[in-house]
């Protein structure tokens, strides 16, 4: 038996995702760049698989949404017609003294300045236009400025037509996209919960005018379930409204998913009642028909859209801090141990084989290449057991697999798992469909 010992502090993460590749600061020999962050061997699996499950959760488990890949750079007006050239800033001031800047709404502007210790010397707050914006071709002039998108959205609503057109979707219907956005961000402390550069997971859903709300349900709860079929305590979520200060430019109603991070609870996801706020601006900066034709009532309307909007990156420090655990063995050892749900793991399957004499090694080696057909697999013959066991831990691998002489004479293993430390022998005939059922069946105890 095994008890928590503390809780998990950024700090932990960032150590232990460094030490063991999962996340390196960007550009590290340099200095670093703030507000990015490079993704290692570790953390490039993990990020694949949160996103892959999500994929699977919104596009196969969902007969009615399709898949989209839209180019991160689009035509200038689209960021006019959404709003974002007008409306996507944040009010910021400057300390008169250091010049160091802050956003407005996170600074007492009578109190001292943080960096300098002067006192009361702040700007007044002026708007800063969060996309980041360079030029395209030879000549640097402001006709032909380009945008790095803030969000993936607007990918899907320039091309709702296309869609309509192309593939036998009808209302209601949703269209899903994964991809990165860039937003110019003056506060990027707290690791990679907020960032220059991050991905999105969006899924724009339309529907008629008038349903908006019933879908607005629907989907504030589909998105808790898949929280919770993705493994994450149930107590460190919940939701939050926004408040009419809150609300975005383009919502009539907004719930975030909120996580509770190691700096506490913070927004992971938000779910957004769009309206036809979008569509209908694209319709009229573009002069392009956005009009959806019901082909059984002949109705014809701009549909209204809900949008759930998660943050992959983010995602990717939620499933981390709710992973992580230091315990106490009952010998007085700690552990520490990522409980990852077994299909985000970045190692599903560990092969170990207890010496490597006697054709032991080779044995494993070969257990090991089959198992590689159907999982992500890790094989490790070196130092002792229990040491072996714990660099498992300490990255998630949810199976260890150990070989030794008895494998040889009646062809079992023994399996032992993550959470628990139990151990049991499986033959060997029988471990890929094992691995498969407790996969199905996990359950973070
Ligand atoms: N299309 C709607 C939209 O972009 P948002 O609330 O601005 O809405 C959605 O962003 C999600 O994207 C957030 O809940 C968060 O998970 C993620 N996100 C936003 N800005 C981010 C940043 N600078 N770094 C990392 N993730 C970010």
């Amino acid at each position: 038996m095994a008890e928590a010992t503390t809780e998990v502090t950024m700090d932990k993460l960032v150590s232990l995702c460094k030490r063991r590749g999962f996340v390196y600061q960007s550009s590290e020999i340099y200095g670093g760049l703030t507000g990015a962050w490079d993704y290692g061997p570790l953390g490039v699996e993990l990020k694949n698989n949160v996103e892959h499950f999500w994929w699977k959760e919104m596009t196969q488990l969902h007969d009615n949404i399709v898949g989209l890949d839209a180019a991160i750079m689009m035509h200038p007006r689209t960021w006019e017609a959404s709003g974002h050239v007008d409306n996507f800033s944040d009010p910021l001031v400057d300390c008169k003294n250091c010049k160091s800047r802050f956003r407005a709404d996170q600074i007492d502007l009578e109190a001292a300045c943080p960096v300098c210790g002067v006192k009361g010397e702040f700007t007044e707050p002026r708007d800063f236009n969060l996309m980041f914006s360079t030029y395209m071709g030879a000549v640097k002039s402001e006709d032909n400025i380009v945008y790095l998108r803030p969000e993936t959205a607007q990918g899907i609503f320039v091309n709702f037509k296309n869609v309509v057109q192309t593939s036998r979707v009808r209302i209601p219907f949703g269209i899903a996209q994964v991809g990165k956005a860039f937003r110019n961000e003056i506060t990027t402390k707290n690791f990679i919960f907020r960032t220059l550069e991050f991905e999105q997971m969006e899924m724009q859903f339309f529907v008629k005018p008038g349903d908006d709300q019933e879908w607005f349900e629907y989907w504030k709860n589909e998105r808790i379930n898949y929280y919770n079929k993705l493994g994450i305590r149930k107590d460190k979520l919940r939701f939050h409204q926004h408040g009419p200060d809150e609300l975005a430019h383009y919502a009539k109603d907004a719930f975030d998913i909120e996580f509770y991070f190691p700096m506490g609870w913070q927004e992971l996801e938000g779910i957004h009642s769009r309206t036809d706020f979008d569509l209908a601006r694209h319709a009229e900066f573009s002069r392009k028909d956005m009009t959806y034709l019901d082909d059984q009532t002949r109705e014809r309307y701009v549909p209204y859209v809900i949008e759930t909007s998660a943050g992959l990156t983010r995602s990717v420090l939620m499933v981390l801090s709710d992973a992580y655990e230091e315990q106490q063995l009952e010998d007085g050892e700690t552990r520490t141990v990522m409980h990852f749900h077994p299909l985000v793991a970045p190692v599903t399957v560990a092969v170990l084989p207890l010496v490597k004499k006697d054709g032991i090694a080779d044995l494993a080696k070969s257990i090991e290449k089959e198992l590689r057909e159907d999982y992500a697999t890790f094989y490790d013959q070196s130092g002792a057991i229990g040491r072996r066991y714990r660099r498992q831990d300490e990255i998630g691998t949810p199976f260890c697999i150990t070989i030794d002489y008895d494998t040889k004479e009646d062809n079992t293993v023994t399996i032992r798992y993550r959470d628990s430390m139990k151990q049991e022998r499986v033959p060997v005939s029988e471990l890929a469909q094992k691995i498969r059922t407790e996969i199905k069946n996990y359950r973070r105890d």
